[in-house]
């Protein structure tokens, strides 16, 4: 078997944890006989300062046509405004592959030293299902001028279009505003797949997440379909928190939460939170999966352009979600794998990067793991 699959390594630290990552799956792809062919795609800042290209239709589409999967370092650097890349590459790659689930696995590893006080791997150990083309990241919105002004706002997805003629008459101040969807059939896929993933790992519980006591007309919709959804999974309860509040649990009680399940913005805040609490960022991985189609894994940390070049960033997180990308191309095996050990090599605590409190590099990280799935 051979999958041919994107590499895209992007800004400050994405090409030395890529490449960590790499030997990891290459590793294990002999150990298990099969072969990953990378395609490189050079996009990111530099790409972008040289050219001004962020990521064209031609190459999305030839990604498309010839790739499996896409494996993403990180995106951002100090050159550029934020948000261009983070926008014109990242999301736009996640929308155009219509990647609707963002899966992060919350997971704190034994030898992982937790921030929470008390708290054991047996505490903290579920995964976050985040929605992950809409809500407020349809990018919508504008500033309007005190006075008379018209605006036209559309999104634009493959299950549905919408568009927004605005006739603003603002008086007293100038404005600004961002408009935020959810749909229905995007919200159900998403929920659905939360309750399928639950099934298949034999939870009982899913939790889902909004703020329907204030921002009431998209989320009383979100929680109507969970309700819809939920119904038809007897053997799995459900239940709500708001954003707020669960921000407290996933400090006070970890140990409540099973599958998480939660619209874009708010998944995106909780797992920045859920990533410290396994360990740090250097730690936690994320699958953007469009599960009849092309998904891309990635850390869910930031490029950090401060560490760039210097080899001392931890490629774990890298290397994680290297393995979540051979779970869904169904190498659970090989996936098993490089989970054990990474898990392995944390509780021996010999190897251990600067954020982890020790003193070896990205590569003698990756370096270990090998030697690990080698034995
Ligand atoms: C993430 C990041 C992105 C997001 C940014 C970089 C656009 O924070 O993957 O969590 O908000 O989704
Ligand atoms: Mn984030």
């Amino acid at each position: 078997m051979k999958y041919k699959i994107a590499v895209m390594p992007g800004d400050g630290i994405g090409p030395e944890i890529i490449e960590q990552g790499r030997k990891v799956l290459d590793t294990v792809s002999e150990i298990h006989h099969f072969d990953i062919d990378w395609i490189h795609y050079d996009n990111g800042a530099d790409k972008y300062l040289e050219t001004g290209e962020l990521i064209t239709e031609y190459t999305l589409k030839e990604i498309k046509k010839s790739c499996k999967s896409i494996y993403l370092g990180a995106l951002g650097d100090p050159r550029v405004k934020p948000g261009i890349l983070e926008k014109g590459i990242l999301l736009k790659t996640r929308f155009y592959f219509d990647q609707y689930v963002n899966l992060r696995p919350i997971k704190l590893l034994e030898g992982v030293e937790c921030p929470l006080k008390d708290k054991t791997p047996k505490d903290i150990n579920f995964d976050v299902i985040r929605e992950n083309t809409e809500d407020f990241y349809v990018g919508i919105g504008n500033r309007a001028k005190i006075g008379k002004s018209k605006q036209e706002l559309e999104v634009i997805r493959s299950l549905y279009s919408v568009k927004f003629g605005l006739d603003i008459d603002t008086q007293g101040s100038d404005i600004a505003y961002q408009i935020g969807v959810i749909s229905k059939k995007g919200s159900k896929r998403v929920i659905e797949y939360a309750f399928d993933h639950a099934k298949k790992l034999k939870k009982t519980k899913v939790t889902a997440v909004d703020k329907a006591n204030v921002l009431d007309s998209v989320y009383s919709f979100w929680r109507e379909t969970v309700d819809e959804v939920g119904k038809k999974y007897p053997s799995i309860q459900y239940e709500f928190n708001y954003v707020d509040a669960i921000t407290m649990w996933f400090v006070k009680n970890p140990e409540w939460f099973q599958v998480v399940v939660a619209p874009n913005m708010f998944g995106d805040i909780i797992t920045d939170l859920g990533a410290m609490i396994q360990g740090g960022l250097g730690l936690a991985p994320g699958g953007n999966i469009n599960p009849h189609g092309i998904s891309m894994f990635e850390p869910i940390h930031g490029s950090a352009p401060k560490y760039k070049g210097q080899n001392v960033a931890n490629p774990l997180a890298t290397i994680w979600a290297g393995a979540l990308m051979l779970s869904e191309l169904r190498q659970q095996k090989a996936s098993d794998a490089v989970i054990n050990a990474i898990q392995d090599v944390l509780k021996e605590g010999k190897t251990k990067t600067k954020d982890l409190g020790g003193n070896n590099s990205c590569s003698q990280m990756g370096d270990a793991i090998v030697k690990k799935l080698k034995i």
